[in-house]
């Protein structure tokens, strides 16, 4: 392809050499050999937290398979990680069994039968800030329970009191709050002063939970005792859907016995693709995660990455500027597919992925110069988050991203319940053109519309290769989410880096919208930043990191399979296995 020519010129230019290979460093991710994680063969987990780690471990360990596990891994993180984990928000699980079947669960979060298209816009048309992201009208209905539930009935094999059970404990008797709890709860105190039921459990007295002290949750511990006796039914009906209509009635929201009762999960069949012979199984629509993953690697297929150095300004260009094409498609064609027709087979055609990349140039192409593809050769075909791995003995794998959306979501604490509900709603586009959270813009295919689900960019994956699994990545990150698991997959499939390598490489980002290529510190060289200048690229550094893997990789060694866990460097999380 010709791109791929012109790329190789400009990579063997003398200023891009300057930035060149990191591989004549001791290893692409600057991580020496001796710090491999270690092999295990029976069975692991890689999540956000110990606690909820060794909740899937336990299960493993008592004959559960990898579905069982990722159930309790879910619930423990409902109780351990209560920026992100939740029973009062939604996500997405992937799951490749070991027969070769495989499927997806989606429990995304529904806008209640109340919620309007202009909900969050004033009189005159303009979106009201902090409407959608902060207390009870920020709420999608939850999806968690549910979905985590009806995984385990259908692919499961152990009962709900065995998966829901390490969960119901940690929050009886609690568990040591780590540094990043700690603070993360202190940087909210302000949002969680407008609502007493967060405060009494985070910030007794206004004061925050401390780092180091025992965190105990009854309320939350007789919510999951409720969900593990009766099932979904005791959090969608009964004392808990009474619980959050009453909290609803006292805080404005809109969500309603109905709409709670009317909450299904959907399974809905993975969204496929290749890169370079590697099977790519990952989440369809209401998720953009999984479409643009494999649209972005479609892309990347037309290019030779052994002759473009990692992290060089030609490296940079290609990734930034297949980046912008999938995002520009993002804002356009996608959204529910229950309530709007995206065109997931062109979105992952390669033929489409080849003319989208035909027109990526020698320099950078401003965003304003790029809008979504024309679809209609395809028209007939119908900051919190947190991802975790699991594979068990037999090589079944569950891939899981869950969410409140912003951290501890809309900061409303169900009272009686010591849940979060989610401010979901921000993942709607309020308003054509209105950046959500994450700068991502939107219109028609994201527009609110009662019982739609709002569009994700979260991208829980398996990747098969030779017929076998081989890696199972995500991460949360809001719009990072997708370019971050892209990048996971090219630093080992382009770049021969080892899992741990791929993972703490700092990662670059484009969105389309801002036309910047955002940059964790250390990715580039300042001569490879001068190039990119030269190219026509605005770079930012990011101030915060991007994104938090976690992943297992399962590889041969002297014809045995073994199981390499990564929990991201960036977090507080474990992988561990037995
Ligand atoms: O579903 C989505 O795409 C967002 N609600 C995810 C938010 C997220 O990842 C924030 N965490 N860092």
């Amino acid at each position: 392809m010709n791109n791929a020519r012109s790329i190789l010129s400009l990579a063997l230019s003398s200023l891009i050499a300057l930035s060149a290979c990191r591989k004549d460093q001791e290893s692409p991710g600057g991580i020496k050999d001796d710090s491999l994680p270690h092999r295990y063969a029976n069975g692991m987990v890689s999540s956000a937290t110990p606690e909820a780690t060794q909740a899937g471990m336990e299960v493993l360990r008592g004959g559960g398979n990898a579905v069982d596990a990722a159930v309790a891994v879910g619930f423990a993180l409902a109780v351990s990680l209560p920026q992100a984990g939740n029973l009062g928000g939604g996500g997405f699980m992937v799951i490749r069994m070991a027969d070769g079947r495989s499927t997806t669960f989606d429990f995304r979060e529904r806008a209640p039968g109340k919620a309007t298209r202009d909900m969050y816009l004033d009189s005159a048309g303009n979106v009201i800030p902090d409407l959608s992201l902060t207390g009870a009208l920020a709420a999608g209905v939850p999806g968690s329970p549910a979905g985590l539930l009806a995984a385990l009935d259908k692919y499961g094999t152990k009962p709900r009191r065995q998966v829901i059970g390490p969960a119901i404990r940690l929050a009886a008797e609690g568990f040591r709050v780590q540094p990043g709890l700690a603070a993360n709860i202190a940087e909210k105190l302000h949002d969680f002063s407008r609502f007493p039921s967060t405060l009494a459990i985070f910030a007794p007295d206004t004061i925050p939970l401390k780092a180091g002290t025992t965190f105990r949750q009854p309320a939350l511990a007789r919510t999951l005792q409720r969900i593990s006796d009766s099932g979904a039914a005791g959090f969608y009906s009964g004392t808990t859907a009474d619980m959050i209509v009453r909290q609803m009635e006292r805080s404005g929201g809109i969500i309603t016995h109905q709409d709670l009762l009317d909450y299904k999960p959907s399974e809905r069949r993975p969204v496929v693709g290749t890169y370079r012979g590697d099977s790519i199984i990952s989440m369809p629509p209401p998720s953009s995660g999984g479409p643009l993953l494999i649209q972005m690697l479609n892309m990347m297929e037309g290019y030779d990455f052994h002759t473009i150095p990692f992290h060089s300004a030609a490296h940079a260009h290609v990734m930034a500027e297949i980046m912008r094409r999938a995002y520009a498609d993002r804002a356009h064609h996608l959204g529910d597919p229950d309530f709007f027709s995206v065109p997931v087979a062109g979105l992952v055609s390669k033929e489409y992925a080849k003319s989208r990349a035909a027109t990526i140039t020698d320099s950078a192409t401003p965003s304003a110069r790029i809008s979504s593809g024309d679809m209609s050769a395809y028209m007939h075909e119908s900051p919190q988050t947190t991802h975790y791995s699991v594979v068990d003995k037999d090589g079944n794998c569950v891939s899981v991203t869950v969410t409140l959306n912003a951290s501890f979501g809309s900061k409303l604490v169900v009272d009686g319940a010591g849940f979060f509900l989610n401010d979901e709603m921000d993942d709607f586009a309020a308003k054509p053109g209105a950046p959500n959270l994450y700068g991502l813009l939107g219109d028609t295919a994201n527009a609110i519309v009662p019982g739609k689900r709002m569009l994700s960019s979260m991208t829980p994956t398996i990747i098969i290769r030779d017929g076998r699994p081989w890696l199972v990545v995500g991460t949360p990150g809001g719009s990072t989410i997708i370019t971050t698991v892209l990048q996971v997959i090219q630093n080992q499939a382009d770049y021969g880096m080892t899992l741990r390598e791929a993972g703490d490489a700092p990662r670059i980002h484009q969105q389309w919208y801002p036309d910047t290529v955002y940059y964790e510190k250390g990715a580039f060289t300042t001569a490879t930043l001068d190039t990119l200048k030269s190219l026509g690229y605005k770079t930012v550094e990011r101030d915060a990191p991007s994104g938090r893997v976690d992943a297992i990789r399962i590889i041969d060694v002297d014809g045995k399979r073994w199981m390499e866990g990564y929990s991201d460097s960036r977090g507080y999380g474990s992988a561990e296995g037995y």
